[in-house]
């Protein structure tokens, strides 16, 4: 390891965004967090002449004699992506049928979400086709890792080895004897080089180890997954840092009190980030939810404030549970929450409530939230977003069972939205037993005794169970709660 000579430059890099100041602030300029910028010296020339891999330039075979200079593109050869199943299948999903070799995965997800669950799962999968794995835990002691693997009932295997080490060049020397197809490293907020004067879990060590790894994967043609822990706190910095570093970033989602998890792809370069894969954590680790509903085993839509969504993730159809509480505020200053859902549609939601529904919510409290983890943002969710509120707002219950989509528009028209066939499948597939739909809504042939067209807010909101004719003419006047 050469030793800095030259005079390096020292600027700020913030813990939380990963970005970099010329001078110290309280305050992060780029992303506004508070006592984030941390001293970082940048390594003279280029990285890589500090990297820890540059002294095995030629050691590594393969990807490293590679010719690095210019040619005309058409020389280019081209490998078709092979991918490698990682046996997970929600998993693969995501990640568009497996992992590339030499590529780069940063996996992002609060402390007990269950990423090492997930990955070891995943490892064992891969040591099980006949390939040799390495799970580098900086967090665990091996004998830890074990009784997890055994929990799982996957300890057996001999090619997924386990290394319990935080030291980068540990790490990197293992993977260079073993050369397994995947590498964990778990969590990279505790693997540190002994060589920077910075401790674990800071943004120095964050961003130079982050640097060697994927420089690994590069040369060496593993796929290397790194486990970021999201912490609120700022004790560790964040895993943000890494993302423009990697080829792709998942996020792996779900509150740790409840079983159901989603895991996404915020960043992919061989692939799509639409699709969602869910999974339940269950005593013996992850696996695909039952039936793979999310919603309807909980009565969704037989409970005022609680109404079916047919979303579509990527190339599939799901079904979520879109949630509404309303309560009395403190006059002037009504909240609006929006958990899962966009807090935007969610104000312009109310509005149109209050202009075309005849509801009067500005003294009312109002939240609504996507059920599962599940993040929404399409404008098909309206419908089933406005029937909950008003459903909530008058203690009427739309129906178990009955799901609603439509994008709702500032006249309060109910209109037309993209996929609704898949919608109206899937939701039916799924155990709901009708659906309420645009009156405009194209494409639904022979789907007649699945649907319920409506043409205006008003018009669904008729639907929500069985509105007295006083509270109906009541509410056409003055909008007060049933
Ligand atoms: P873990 O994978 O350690 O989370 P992370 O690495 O994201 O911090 O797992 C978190 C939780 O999952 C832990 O509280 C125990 C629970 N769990 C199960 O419920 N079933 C299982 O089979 C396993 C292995 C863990
Ligand atoms: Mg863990």
């Amino acid at each position: 390891m050469a030793k800095s000579s030259a005079k390096s430059r020292i600027v700020f890099l913030c813990r939380e965004c990963g970005s970099t100041h010329p001078k110290w602030a309280g305050r992060c300029p780029d992303c506004g967090g508070w006592d984030s910028l941390e001293r970082f010296r940048e390594p003279e020339s280029s990285e890589h002449e500090t990297s820890l891999l540059a002294s095995d330039e030629t050691e590594d075979a393969g990807g490293a004699t590679r010719d690095r200079g210019a040619r005309p593109i058409a020389e280019v050869e081209v490998e078709g992506v092979a991918r490698l199943a990682t046996g997970v299948p929600e998993l693969d999903r995501v990640l568009g049928g497996g992992v590339v070799p030499g590529s780069a995965i940063l996996l992002g997800g609060d402390p007990g979400v269950g990423k090492s669950t997930l990955l070891l799962q995943a490892l064992s999968e891969i040591a099980a086709t006949g390939r040799t794995v390495l799970y580098a835990s900086s967090e665990e002691s091996a004998a830890q890792v074990r009784l997890r693997a055994e929990r799982l009932g996957r300890a057996g295997s001999p090619g997924l080895l386990v290394l319990a080490e935080g030291a980068l060049p540990r790490i990197l020397e293992q993977v260079r004897r073993h050369r397994p197809a995947v590498v964990v490293v778990d969590s990279i907020q505790m693997v540190h080089r002994p060589d920077l004067p910075a401790a674990p879990g800071s943004a120095t060590q964050l961003r130079r180890c982050g640097h060697d790894l994927v420089s690994l994967a590069k040369r060496t043609e593993s796929v290397v997954v790194v486990v970021g822990h999201v912490t609120k706190d700022g004790q560790l910095a964040g895993p943000k840092l890494l993302e423009h570093l990697v080829d792709v970033v998942l996020s792996f989602e779900g509150d740790r009190h409840h079983a159901h998890r989603v895991i996404r792809a915020t960043k992919n370069r061989f692939g799509s980030t639409a699709e969602v894969g869910l999974l339940e954590m269950g005593a013996r680790g992850l696996a695909e939810p039952a039936g793979g509903t999310l919603a309807i085993e909980s009565g969704a839509g037989s409970r005022p404030g609680s109404v079916l969504f047919p979303l579509v993730a990527g190339s599939r159809g799901l079904l979520a549970e879109i949630q509404a509480l309303t309560a009395s505020a403190i006059p002037g200053a009504a909240r609006r929450r929006a958990s899962g859902l966009e807090a935007n549609r969610l104000a312009v939601a109310i509005a149109i409530l209050e202009k075309h529904g005849g509801l009067r919510l500005a003294d009312r409290d109002v939240f609504a939230a996507a059920t599962g983890g599940l993040k929404i943002s399409e404008p098909a969710s309206d419908l089933a977003m406005v029937l909950a509120i008003a459903g909530a707002h008058y203690g009427r219950a739309i129906g178990a069972g009955i799901a609603a989509f439509g994008e709702v528009g500032l006249t309060g028209e109910v209109r037309a939205v993209t996929n609704a066939g898949l919608r109206v499948a899937e939701a039916i597939r799924r155990g709901a037993s009708r659906v309420i739909v645009p009156a405009a809504q194209k494409d639904l042939a022979g789907l007649d005794g699945a649907i319920d067209r409506v043409a205006t807010l008003g018009e669904a909101i008729e639907r929500l169970d069985v509105l007295t004719g006083s509270e109906r003419g009541s509410r056409r006047r003055a909008g007060t709660p049933g």
